[in-house]
């Protein structure tokens, strides 16, 4: 197992835990025949979508068939509903009472953003340089409220350094979001160290997990996080139009959502529709009638996740990355990625709008069966647990062969 490290030479700059090895190759070659795609298709694009797994295609048909075959079937969906919350909170420590389930992050995070109370002295929202676009505009969209928006710049190595959060955040900061692990170069933040800056300074903290979630181990109770959002479809193998929010039981009183509807109400079929009695536990985050079917697939996903376990995933995706960093630089290839694989998740982002426009990129690795993603100045290769080291090499090798044609 330990070969995939042993010619990272001297000078490489290379630093990365010991790879053990916890998932075998006997294992991943099995789990690789849950994604039919695999056969054919190399797929580092798990930052965007991950592959269809068998499962989550059984239990959207398991879906099909209820609505097909029983008609209307609320009492099973709604179970199924609540049964994704459950798989979700297990996934990052949490109890199910204190999930909420949206559509997409923008709405969990736009549900949030119209739960707290600007007319105190703290107006403040901290957002960084590094958040999924999404999640400011949600903010700025805040202004009109009196909300002052600050933005924590991002630095030269496509990074954030801890201090800034010491210089940003204040007396008059009400919430900063924290984004895990950068979208654009998978860098990964210190949560744990920012949850504990920011309430030291009587700031909330909201965290968008969305990239780490499913390979880097989240437990909001350790980390201290008030708020976390996160969708689906990377690397937790689900689909569009589902998103789950966690909100700290502490803090679920003192959120009076006016995004909201019906299924955020204490009792959403009273009909009582004078009045506005939002559910005691995180379900007042809740808004209207739940994404059924995305709950379906999610579940099957977060099993996968929760079966193969995110400590064994992580051991892989660390080897990975060692490996993919160290195969840009024996190409010549620039990555932008953290060379200290402990800060950094699953993707490896390499530089290549000097030679091209890189979704051009995407496409002509596409016509050669290699799907990665495309971002501003980068292509992202963004491998999961079932990647093996010599795709990551064939990518590789692809990207340079393309780039030289130039
Ligand atoms: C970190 C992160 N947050 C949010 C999103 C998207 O959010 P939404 O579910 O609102 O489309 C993405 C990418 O799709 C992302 O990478």
């Amino acid at each position: 197992m330990k070969k995939y490290y042993s010619n990272l030479k001297e000078g490489y700059g290379i630093i990365a835990p010991e790879y053990k090895g916890l998932i075998g190759e006997e294992e991943i070659e099995g789990w690789r025949e849950e994604f039919p795609i695999l056969k054919d298709v190399v797929h580092v694009a798990n930052c965007s979508q991950a592959p269809q797994s068998k499962r989550v295609r059984q239990a959207i048909n398991r879906y099909l068939d209820s609505w097909l075959t029983v008609g209307m079937d609320w009492d099973t969906w709604m179970e199924e509903v609540y049964k994704a919350k459950v798989k979700f909170a297990k996934l990052i420590n949490a109890e199910p009472g204190e999930i909420a389930i949206s559509t997409s992050v923008s709405e969990g995070v736009s549900s949030i953003a119209s739960s707290l109370d600007y007319s105190g002295k703290r107006k403040k929202v901290v957002v960084t340089d590094v958040e999924f676009p999404t999640v400011n505009y949600v903010w700025l969209a805040q202004q009109k409220y009196g909300v002052q928006v600050d933005f924590i710049p991002v630095n030269e190595k496509y990074e954030i350094d801890l201090e800034e959060y010491e210089r940003y955040i204040d007396e008059y900061t009400l919430i900063t979001c924290a984004t895990y692990v950068y979208y654009l170069n998978g860098f990964k933040q210190d949560i744990g160290r920012i949850a504990a800056i920011a309430h030291d300074k009587g700031s909330l903290l909201l965290v968008d997990a969305y990239q780490g979630l499913g390979t880097q181990p989240v437990d909001v109770k350790k980390m201290d996080i008030d708020i976390l959002v996160s969708g689906n479809l990377k690397y937790l193998f689900g689909i569009p139009g589902v998103a789950f929010l966690y909100v700290k039981r502490d803090l679920i009183p003192r959120l009076k959502p006016s995004v909201t509807g019906w299924f955020g109400q204490a009792n959403p079929f009273s009909f009582e529709s004078r009045i506005i009695d939002w559910a005691m536990d995180a379900s007042r985050l809740d808004t209207g009638t739940p994404p059924v079917l995305p709950a379906y697939a999610a579940r099957a996903g977060l099993e996968i996740v929760n079966e193969v376990g995110v400590d064994r995933i992580k051991d892989r995706i660390d080897m990975l990355s060692a490996y993919a960093l160290k195969g840009c630089i024996d190409r010549g290839l620039k990555t932008i990625s953290p060379l200290d694989v402990n800060k950094k998740a699953g993707t490896t982002a390499i530089w290549v709008s000097d030679k091209m426009d890189s979704h051009e990129l995407e496409l002509e690795l596409k016509n050669r069966n290699i799907l990665a993603s495309a971002r501003g100045d980068v292509i992202r290769v963004a491998p999961h647990f079932y990647t093996k080291p010599e795709e990551i090499d064939y990518v590789l090798d692809q990207i340079v062969d393309i780039l030289n044609s130039r």
